[in-house]
């Protein structure tokens, strides 16, 4: 499917400068709803908030039907400012703190314990758990039983039932999930802007795989209700095979599923907006941006749009941006006609793992705005640099308070 950027750039950065992220919201309830139909009205579609955590979108996606999965108290508090409800939320994640699994199983959400750690310490507070809190289990793909720190072995699942029921929790789910960043060869040649190579989404094969190990797991243990078949998969439109193989790797009388899509609800839906602020030769840019803004650029390539039509030929350019690193470039070789001073380009496929995991790195991070048709609607400010720098102890350099603590 071929994704247009948004229309008034120009009114856009006049309005609310740039670099700026722009969400268009319409697009991102297109593909939740497009999601839940892929699957079926009794599987759960849980927005997974890493890949963009702003509390208007994490909302958006919840009006559009989503539920929402979340790794940490942190995200847990993110989804609940955005009006989540408890029993919405999907807590997974290897660090839970006890009071925010306290908090989460009085809310009623569904818990993916992801060790035994963590069965240890649900047991623990197993009375604190509200009637319609879920509590299932990450269990480790049986191929990557040494290597991955996720989950618990299938041998594990038994005996981790049995110490739940004796606490007087019910385990009641299975969580699987292959990774969003599947590390494939780096490209032989090309040019040299990716640290690492994501193979995404993730394949048919290997998420029919998981279906069977999972159902299989399901069987043997009994008292399965549900299965949480994770994150990797492809946008809307390019489902339709993931959902065949999966079905057919889970057999008749399948049981509900939880899916917790990230990148393929909100990927397409965002865009950078970007500035050119020099040329450099006949082939490069610098912009306003640089890769820290967007660090998705580090392991994919982001498709680059003028914002407005430039006449003469396209040939390959670099734009870098304006950090003092030499990988500071977030598009190498595009095909772009001639730049000038000023231009606006719109740097797509960015709405994923790019506001998520920005830093204010020598620059603080964009502001990013909501498209609602011809509206927008600001989601969060430019940070200044007061945020940027946080809640600093001021150097006290004298008297008595600037003796170092005691530790
Ligand atoms: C447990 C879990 N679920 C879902 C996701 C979302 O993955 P994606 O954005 O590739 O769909 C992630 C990403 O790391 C994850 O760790």
């Amino acid at each position: 499917m071929t994704v247009v950027p948004p229309a008034n750039a120009e009114r856009l950065a006049e309005r609310f400068g740039t670099p700026l992220y722009v969400f268009d919201g319409a697009a991102a309830a297109r593909a939740a709803k497009g999601f839940q139909a892929a699957w079926g009205p009794n599987d759960t579609i849980a927005y997974s908030l890493k890949c963009n955590p702003l509390v208007g979108l994490v909302a958006r996606l919840a009006g559009a039907g989503c539920a929402t999965e979340v790794a940490s108290g942190f995200e847990y508090r993110i989804a609940r400012r955005a009006g989540v409800p408890g029993s919405r939320i999907i807590f997974n994640g290897p660090l839970k703190r006890p009071d925010e699994l306290v908090r989460a199983l009085r809310e009623g959400a569904t818990i993916i314990l992801d060790g035994a750690d963590q069965v240890r310490a649900a047991a623990a507070v197993a009375a604190e758990a509200a009637p319609q809190a879920r509590i299932g289990l990450r269990v480790t793909p049986p191929w990557r039983e040494r290597t991955d720190r996720f989950g618990v072995p299938s041998r594990m699942v038994a005996p981790a039932a049995r110490m739940l029921a004796r606490a007087g929790l019910t385990l009641t789910g299975l969580h699987m999930h292959l990774g969003a960043y599947q590390l494939g060869p780096l490209p032989p040649s090309g040019p040299p802007i990716h640290a690492v190579n994501v193979e995404y989404p993730v394949s048919v094969e290997l998420f029919a795989r998981m279906a069977r190990v999972l159902r299989e797991l399901a069987d043997d243990v009994g008292g399965i209700e549900w299965l949480d078949l994770g994150g990797g998969w492809p946008a809307p439109w390019d489902l339709a095979d993931h959902v065949s193989a999966v079905e057919a790797a889970l057999g008749p009388d399948r049981p509900p599923l939880i899916l917790e899509p990230g990148r393929a609800l909100i990927r397409d839906a965002g865009w950078l907006l970007v500035r050119v602020v020099a040329r450099r030769g006949r082939h490069a840019a610098i912009v306003d941006a640089g890769v820290t803004q967007v660090p998705c650029v580090l392991w994919k390539r982001s498709p680059v749009h003028p914002a407005a039509p430039r006449s003469g030929p396209e040939r390959p350019t670099d734009l870098f941006g304006p950090l003092c690193l030499q990988h500071d470039a977030i598009a190498r070789e595009v095909p772009l006609p001639p730049l000038a001073e000023g231009d606006l380009l719109w740097i797509g496929q960015t709405g994923a793992y790019a506001i998520s995991q920005a830093s204010p790195f020598i620059h603080p991070r964009a502001g990013a705005v909501l498209l609602e048709g011809e509206q927008a609607v600001m989601l969060r400010f430019p940070e200044t640099d007061e945020e940027a720098l946080g809640p600093q102890a001021e150097p006290l350099l004298t008297g008595p308070e600037s003796r170092p603590m005691p530790v």
